[in-house]
């Protein structure tokens, strides 16, 4: 995965571990760093290009699928609400509803771009946290490993 003057597109880059992905990829050279945020004015950093997504929402799904050749799926949602014995089925609803069709919704709206750069868009797959030698690449960074698994299936 080559960072130095790419395009990226990091999902709720505005904290925690998306913030930490954005500024290294900054650090590393990459020309732009899409902050996909639900809410911009909470992008901190005037390296990083604040854009409108939640990955919840197509229309802003669709909008944010622009020239990035390096995506990384970090939005995520876990918590009180998904806890098995004091959780409720709508909060693991929610979780299932942002995790995992946010995920899947994000790299579909941005695999024909990453295809024209050197991956056909049919071979792409949500890779946990690992880089890829091509010269598009979908990251994500899910801890569940069963809705991994799940994601990986084709
Ligand atoms: N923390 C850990 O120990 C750990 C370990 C392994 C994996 N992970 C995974 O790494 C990822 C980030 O973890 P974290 O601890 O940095 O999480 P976090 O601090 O809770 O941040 C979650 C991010 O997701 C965003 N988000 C939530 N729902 C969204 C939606 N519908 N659309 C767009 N953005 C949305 C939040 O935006 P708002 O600011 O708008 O709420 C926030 O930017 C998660 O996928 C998590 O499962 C975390």
């Amino acid at each position: 995965m080559e960072i130095k003057e790419s395009t990226a597109l990091v999902t709720g880059a505005n904290r925690g571990i998306g913030y930490v992905f954005a500024r290294a990829l900054i650090a590393r050279g990459a020309a732009t760093v899409y902050a996909g945020v639900r809410d911009p004015a909470s992008v901190s950093g005037e390296d990083l290009t604040p854009l409108r997504l939640d990955v919840t929402v197509p229309e802003e799904v669709a909008a944010a699928a622009g020239d990035a050749t390096i995506v990384i799926n970090n939005v995520g949602v876990g918590g009180f609400t998904t806890k098995l014995l004091t959780g409720s089925f709508d909060g693991a609803r929610q979780a299932v509803e942002i995790n995992y069709f946010g995920t899947w919704a994000v790299s579909r709206a941005c695999a024909p771009v990453l295809g024209t750069k050197g991956l056909s868009a049919a071979d792409h797959r949500l890779v946990p946290a690992a880089a890829r030698r091509s010269a598009g690449s979908v990251l994500g960074t899910s801890s569940a490993r069963s809705q991994r698994r799940r994601i990986h299936e084709r």
